[in-house]
């Protein structure tokens, strides 16, 4: 049986990591996978998480089964931090999933369930794990047009034209803030026009919401999230607390469902929990917990949250920092873009062969469509790759 295995495309990010690791060289930059780390370049645990786990330690008296949806708990304190009030609570099933990646299988999985012939409209460019989940499922998607390669913003225009061609059923993947790959984001004036396009046509709106708290700050940043689900029919949210608790490895995420009919909640619950088991059963439990913790306890939360801030603000400066150094080396404000972005990412919109050029002769590397993490940068290593940038010629 096993000679029948064929090798599967290696992932576009991972694969660098690895590539990251083997290079010997000590001057090496990794502005790679999406991963936030501090001046020192470490990832480190937040306070607020190492004070929850202590707590967690020394009072959880069972490691039983939870749910198949997780702790009932962890999605309510979710869904209050991702959508507040926006949408009654009983017009939202939710299950924990392993990671945001967990989530967003799920949502696929789901939406394959209930209709086998929606196709996904995805954004060109998107997260590529998206589409390698898509393409394993075997799910049609439609890419719209969403980057603008001349102003590095968002291409609103052609991502209207192109959902336009989207029929009645077709679900839009959407970006809830820091769309990555490109740091490009709609405003809310955009976020509308969406949302009665959507409503138009009768489309399913999906939003894949990882970065919440990095781009204008945790409010703000669930604007779009919230517009969205308290306007629309239907809507999935998946939803991950990798990066803004920092527990990249719990993989902890949530799923939600939301229907403007309450009476469909129960049904879609069960769905949702009947999915987790036949993938996993039980979803892992103990960064949700952590998370219940922080989000629960006043003192926790707000120490959660000067931190998250601390670390939106030091990326914000360092946007502008690059910005400004490309702009003295280069003599040009066409880099003015990278201080315009929001979230871990920006795309430089440079050709492979430089992205290639930067790896290969400065140690920088970047994903191969010129996306740069730029969480992977400190003070210090800002002007090495300002002028590597300027150098070969991007
Ligand atoms: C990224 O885009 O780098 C992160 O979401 C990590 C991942 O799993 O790809």
């Amino acid at each position: 049986m096993f000679e029948n295995l064929k090798p599967q495309p290696a992932d576009k990010i991972l694969a660098l990591v690895q590539m990251y690791r083997e290079d010997p060289r000590d001057q090496k930059i990794d502005l790679g996978v999406g991963v936030y780390k501090n001046a020192d370049g470490v990832t480190p645990v937040m306070r607020a998480v190492k004070a929850a786990e202590k707590r967690i330690l020394e009072e959880q008296e069972s490691k039983a089964y939870t749910g198949l949806a997780g702790d009932p708990a962890y999605a309510d304190a979710m869904i209050g931090l991702i959508l507040g009030t926006s949408v009654p609570r009983g017009n939202i099933a939710a299950v924990a999933t392993p990671g945001g990646t967990g989530a967003c299988r799920q949502a696929f999985e789901l939406i394959r369930m209930a209709n086998p012939s929606a196709r996904v409209f995805v954004s060109n460019p998107t997260w590529p794990n998206h589409l390698s989940i898509l393409n394993y499922l075997g799910m049609e998607m439609v890419p719209y047009r969403y980057f603008d390669g001349e102003t590095r913003g968002v291409d609103f225009d052609g991502m209207m034209e192109d959902l336009k061609a989207a029929k009645a059923g077709d679900v839009v993947l959407l970006h809830g803030c820091c769309h990555n790959p490109t740091g490009a984001n709609l405003n809310m004036v955009q976020w509308q026009e969406v949302v009665n396009l959507i409503n138009e046509r009768g489309l399913v709106a999906m939003i894949d919401i990882a970065y919440q708290g990095f781009g204008d700050g945790l409010e703000a940043d669930a604007q779009a999230a919230r517009l969205v689900a308290s306007s629309v029919k239907e809507c999935l949210i998946a939803a991950s607390c990798s990066k803004n608790f920092g527990i990249y490895r719990e993989r902890t995420g949530l799923l939600m469902a939301i229907s403007d009919d309450a009476a469909q909640t129960a049904l879609n619950q069960a769905t949702l929990a009947f999915l987790n088991r036949q993938n996993y059963s039980f979803p892992p439990d103990h960064g949700a917990r952590v998370v219940t913790t922080i989000l629960n306890d006043d003192a926790l939360r707000a120490d959660w949250a000067t931190e998250l801030e601390d670390v939106r603000l030091s990326m914000l400066g360092l946007r502008q920092q690059l910005s400004d150094e490309l702009q003295r080396l280069s003599g040009s404000d066409r880099f003015g873009f990278i201080a315009q972005h929001r979230g871990m990412f920006s795309r430089l919109g440079a050709a492979p062969e430089l992205v290639e050029k930067l790896r290969d002769v400065h140690g920088i590397y970047m994903v191969g469509d010129s996306r740069l993490n730029i969480a992977g940068l400190n003070a210090t290593t800002v002007p090495i790759l300002a002028k590597a940038i300027v150098d070969v010629g991007v």
